[in-house]
């Protein structure tokens, strides 16, 4: 049959086919993961802009190259080549008015895009107030005037958030952060919980969704089994454990972990796409008419505690080493807050303040100190999740996976009930190995024998 002729609503990657995306974070875990995946499930797409910044050094053609070097595209770069042509790295930042593009780019997106996956933040949990508003809450609202091809807004709270922080000095804002922290644990979310008002008072300019995944960890098996790039959430436990670097974390045991694998993510944010670019849009509606963006959220379906993902993990290091140990691995997990100090104090800063002395006496650069302090206000800054059971509706989700065309079934299902979890954590230990501290894996033996002595 004809490509062409392939009805959108029966097939994923016909509908995909002959848009233009605009993807903002590209360089970010998420941004690579949904990069490789559209360009080898969907070829079909015309192209995909990435919005991308200049940093350490490298301009975003450099940055572009750097990442489709990773093993993450070797698949692709074996089978397709060419298809990296539809990438389209344009010059910007969205933390600056306007997303910081230039005239012509925007007029090219304006022009041009057909669909955009806006996955550009900052997921630091204890950013300033200002930073996380312009990173999250500004920056999305610009990509909305940019969708709307910059038509008038409507004010509301989010639009008030976003002039304080442009008009306050940085002490009246500390002490206006902390009245904003009443309403949200951290300005991560308080920022990304505006983000999300932004997404719903456009969403009656056009059609929006919002994908909402718990914490995001390596690959499952697309296109590799335990890629990742990060070190965040159960990972940095994993890593900082195993090395024994985390001798302490502070969390409740018994709360189970809600996480989810990228390649997942990512599938679930292609059908979502799919599912809203099919929805029949009338602009013609009068804005009184609030259409209602659609909501997923995207979390585990297996579940496991802190107490339980610890023991196996640590099991997992006994046969998957880690090179450079500074301690047997071993993590006291404990809910608390006196004993996790004083264990921290024991534990973490005194054998941290005796290493970096050696360290500084055989004239090389401290740096366990520094490493302890940032471990304790990450153990410090996920509390919120580490100390609490999080229930999801999955009622969009189920919805959306039955909507999934049978034969778009095997590329596209984002259900994850069957992961083996022992499997999958042991995969993400070699990945962790392999792809983020890039150790030599025939080393195993040698290091399996170090740690024993
Ligand atoms: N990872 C998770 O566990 C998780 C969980 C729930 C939701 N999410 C959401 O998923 C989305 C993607 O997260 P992620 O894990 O992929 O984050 P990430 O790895 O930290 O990537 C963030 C991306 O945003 C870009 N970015 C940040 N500030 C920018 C700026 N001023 N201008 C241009 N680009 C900028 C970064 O570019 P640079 O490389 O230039 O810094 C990077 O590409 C975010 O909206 C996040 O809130 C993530």
């Amino acid at each position: 049959m004809n490509k062409m002729t392939i009805d959108p609503a029966k097939s994923i990657p016909a509908f995909y086919a002959g848009q233009s995306i605009l993807l903002t974070g590209p360089t970010g875990f998420l941004g690579k993961v949904f990069i490789e995946k559209i360009l080898r499930s969907c070829p079909d797409v015309r192209e995909v802009f990435l919005l991308m910044r200049s940093k350490t050094g490298s301009n975003i053609n450099e940055r572009l190259e750097k990442i489709l070097n990773l093993p993450l595209f070797e698949k692709l770069r074996k089978e397709r080549p060419s298809i990296f042509e539809k990438l389209i790295p344009i010059s910007g930042d969205v933390n600056k008015k306007e997303l910081g593009l230039s005239a012509t780019d925007r007029q090219m997106l304006v022009e041009r895009v057909t669909i955009i996956i806006h996955a550009a933040a900052s997921v630091r949990f204890n950013n300033s107030l200002k930073y996380a508003t312009f990173a999250n809450t500004r920056a999305t609202r610009d990509i909305c005037i940019l969708a709307k091809n910059m038509k008038n807004l409507i004010v509301t709270d989010w639009q008030k958030i976003i002039e304080i922080v442009e008009t306050l000095d940085e002490h009246t804002l500390n002490i206006f952060t902390a009245k904003c922290l009443d309403y949200a644990p951290n300005t991560y979310i308080f920022s990304k919980n505006l983000a999300e008002k932004v997404i719903q008072d456009y969403s009656s300019s056009f059609p929006c969704a919002i994908v909402r995944p718990s914490i995001v960890i390596p690959t499952e098996k697309e296109p590799i089994s335990g890629w990742l790039d990060n070190v965040y959430g159960p990972i940095g436990l994993f890593i900082g454990g195993g090395k024994g670097i985390l001798r302490v974390a502070c969390l409740n045991k018994t709360v189970n972990e809600d996480a989810i694998p990228v390649d997942i993510v990512i599938k679930a944010i292609i059908v979502v796409t799919w599912k809203v670019g099919l929805t029949t849009y009338d602009h013609s509606i009068t804005d009184s008419f609030i259409q209602t963006p659609l909501v997923v959220n995207c979390t585990g379906q297996k579940y496991i505690s802190y107490q339980d993902c610890i023991k196996m993990m640590f099991n997992i290091a006994n046969e998957i080493p880690f090179e450079g140990t500074v301690w047997t691995p071993h993590t006291i997990l404990t809910d608390n807050l006196v004993l996790f100090y004083i264990l921290t104090i024991l534990l973490h800063i005194l054998p941290a303040i005796l290493i970096d002395l050696i360290l500084i006496f055989a004239g090389r650069r401290p740096m366990l100190v520094q490493l302890q302090r940032r471990v304790y206000v990450a153990n410090r800054a996920v509390s919120c999740f580490s100390f609490h059971e999080w229930k999801y509706s999955n009622a969009n989700r189920l919805t959306l996976t039955s909507l999934i065309p049978h034969d778009n079934l095997d590329p596209f299902s984002f259900d994850c009930s069957n992961l083996d979890i022992r499997t999958y954590c042991k995969n993400s230990a070699i990945g962790a190995k392999k792809f983020l501290l890039h150790e030599d894996m025939s080393r195993l033996d040698a290091v399996k024998a170090h740690n024993k002595r």
